[in-house]
């Protein structure tokens, strides 16, 4: 499997995979193991791409088997959700530090094709985002809808994110996680 920081050309098949794990077009078989909620366009992972360095892959032969998408909170300030989690960052403390947007990105989506999961993908995926991301920011933020128990369960008893606190937008119950961006994953 190889892991990169993915080029342009990469977007669509990027955007297939995931389109596959939308909440809009998945298929309802596979939403009890997870799905994404942001929609994204081939012109928002252009600049995510271009601007931020921030959409990780792997690949199995020609298939993009995996994504992570990381950024900054200025990147992200183009969807409400964000602009909502962002304002709150000053109420919450991490690391004996006031979550800022400077000393913060927002980690997410993250999509592994069904054929791969549990395969230790994502903890692969993880830390090469990770090892990128650290050279910049001491911690990591993200968000898990209630209703995505697999992820939840992956990225708190496995990866070993912190939930900070939960919180309710547009009528869905998050819960708020973070993680210290220097500490390694054990693979
Ligand atoms: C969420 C996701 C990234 C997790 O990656 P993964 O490779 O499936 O994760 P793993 O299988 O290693 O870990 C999931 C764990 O949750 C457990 N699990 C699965 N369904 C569960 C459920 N309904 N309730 C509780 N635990 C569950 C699994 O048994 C596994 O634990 P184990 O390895 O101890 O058996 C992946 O499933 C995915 O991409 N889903 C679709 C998109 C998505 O939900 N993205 C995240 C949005 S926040």
């Amino acid at each position: 499997m190889l892991l990169k920081v993915a080029e342009l050309s990469d977007i669509d098949d990027v955007l297939e995979l995931h389109y596959k794990y939308q909440v809009d077009s998945i298929k309802e078989e596979d939403k009890k193991d997870g799905f994404v909620t942001t929609a994204f366009t081939k012109e928002q992972l252009t600049r995510l791409i271009n601007k931020e360095q921030g959409l990780f892959i792997a690949k199995l032969g020609e298939q993009v088997v995996a994504y992570v998408m990381c950024a900054s909170w200025k990147y992200w300030s183009a969807w409400p959700m964000f602009i909502h989690m962002k304002k709150d960052l000053p109420n919450l403390e991490y690391l004996g530090q006031t979550l800022s947007a400077e000393n913060s990105y927002q980690y997410g989506p993250v999509c592994i094709d069904k054929s791969v999961r549990g395969k230790q993908v994502l903890e692969r995926i993880f830390e090469y985002a990770r090892v990128h991301m650290a050279k910049k920011y001491p911690i990591l933020v993200t968000f898990i809808n209630k209703i995505n128990p697999r992820s939840y369960e992956a990225h708190t008893r496995k990866l070993g994110l912190e939930v900070i606190q939960e919180f309710e937008f547009n009528n869905n119950q998050y819960y708020e996680l973070v993680y210290d961006t220097s500490k390694e994953v054990k693979i």
